[in-house]
């Protein structure tokens, strides 16, 4: 009776993996990183040159178009078109895409795809006509992580070197690239408080060049950089924090709460209070709420994915709550707020208990498959 119980959630689990094999996976990359978006095409040579050499003395040139554009609410926009060994790559793609210089050879015409931008997320379409054969493809793309800044609850610019990197640790997080940041700032992140970088060097990045920001670059949006410094020397810091293992949660008490009551209340949710690094995730993935909450390091936060004037002033992004009126220091632990709650992924342990087998009694086919823990329960001794 127990085996087949466990037989029956066997299958259970292989349906669900099976369904997300043959589903099209979409192709995922890291924010400043690389992917490729395949696409591939016949490499069978087209009669059409074959019959033209007979009636003409030229040679059989095969025709090759590659033809790669961003779908976008209907309308297209060129990312990379080669044609008789001609490319043209647009806007906002210059330097950053390519095709094999010998597709035909192959018979691949993928595009990489490299300083991966947040925006840069969407569904492309790839058009290949090679000879008098038209292929056609659509990919579509994910970008995932995020940079933030991160100040630490004393005060602004205090963080040594060694410091800033442990505390985006502490956050669930680590510091973030030059390549990263650089990403994040083509995104439009714009923020006028220098931060540590991991190579050591100090910098900010400026979409809106004002007063009190102009850094080395005066009146030029960009990236400023105080260069390499002391790792004594003492900053805020940028952290960087890819995709989310799990679910940050508002907790769904009305009442407000302190701290203390805070971490009590993510507990009886079965989750712990998310860090600032689990909240900028998930506000890059649509979380959006009004009200600040507790979060792990102490800090009180809310996600702003819609912009809407009366909550966070129309801007986008994590709202902090600082303490002082010059954003310094976090709230007191006795302040009444709500609560941001993270729950982890399901892991094979919690999986088992799910299925009611006792741990004794189990033997686990670990198969890491696309996240998909299966878990194979069966009796000892049969
Ligand atoms: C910010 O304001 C607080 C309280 O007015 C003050 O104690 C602190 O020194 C200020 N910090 C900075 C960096 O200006």
């Amino acid at each position: 009776m127990k085996t087949l119980l466990c037989i029956k959630h066997i299958l259970w689990l292989l349906c669900l993996s099976s369904s997300a094999v043959f589903m099209t996976r979409p192709v995922s990359g890291s924010l400043s990183g690389k992917v490729v978006l395949p696409c591939h095409f016949s490499r069978v040579p087209t009669t059409a040159a074959a019959i033209s050499t007979k009636t003409t003395a030229l040679p059989a040139v095969e025709y090759l178009r590659i033809k790669w554009t961003k779908v976008e609410d209907g309308t297209e926009t060129t990312v990379l078109v080669t044609q008789n060994g001609i490319i043209k790559i647009g806007q906002g793609y210059r330097s950053r895409v390519s095709v094999q210089s010998h597709p035909e050879d192959v018979g691949d015409a993928s595009l990489t795809m490299v300083k991966l931008r947040a925006s840069d997320a969407g569904t492309y379409r790839c058009e290949v006509m090679h000879g008098i054969e038209d292929t056609q493809d659509t990919v579509s793309l994910d970008v995932t992580g995020v940079v933030f800044h991160y100040r630490a609850k004393t005060s602004r610019y205090t963080l040594t070197y060694p410091q800033a990197v442990q505390a985006c640790q502490d956050v669930g997080a680590s510091i973030a690239t030059a390549e990263q940041l650089r990403s994040a700032y083509e995104d439009g992140f714009d923020q006028c408080d220098a931060g540590w970088i991991a190579d050591q060097t100090v910098r900010y990045p400026i979409t809106r060049p004002r007063p009190g920001c102009y850094g080395n670059l005066q009146n030029k949006a960009g990236v400023r950089s105080y260069g390499l410094r002391a790792p004594t020397d003492t900053f805020d810091v940028f952290c960087y924090v890819d995709k989310l293992e799990g679910e940050v949660f508002y907790s769904p008490t009305a009442e407000k709460m302190t701290f203390a009551e805070a971490e009590e209340e993510c507990r009886k949710q079965q989750a712990v209070l998310a860090s600032p690094g689990q909240m900028h995730s998930a506000w890059r993935k649509g979380l959006d709420r009004c009200d600040y909450g507790w979060l792990s390091d102490g800090s009180a936060r809310h996600p702003v994915s819609v912009p809407r004037l009366q909550c966070g002033g129309g801007l986008l992004g994590v709202r902090t709550m600082y303490r002082f009126r010059n954003q310094t220091g976090f709230p007191t632990p006795s302040t009444k707020l709500g609560a941001y709650c993270f729950k982890g992924r399901i892991t094979y342990m919690n999986l088992i208990q799910t299925l009611g087998c006792q741990i004794e009694n189990v033997c686990i086919a670990r198969l890491h498959l696309k996240r998909l823990w299966m878990v194979l329960c069966c009796q000892i001794g049969l």
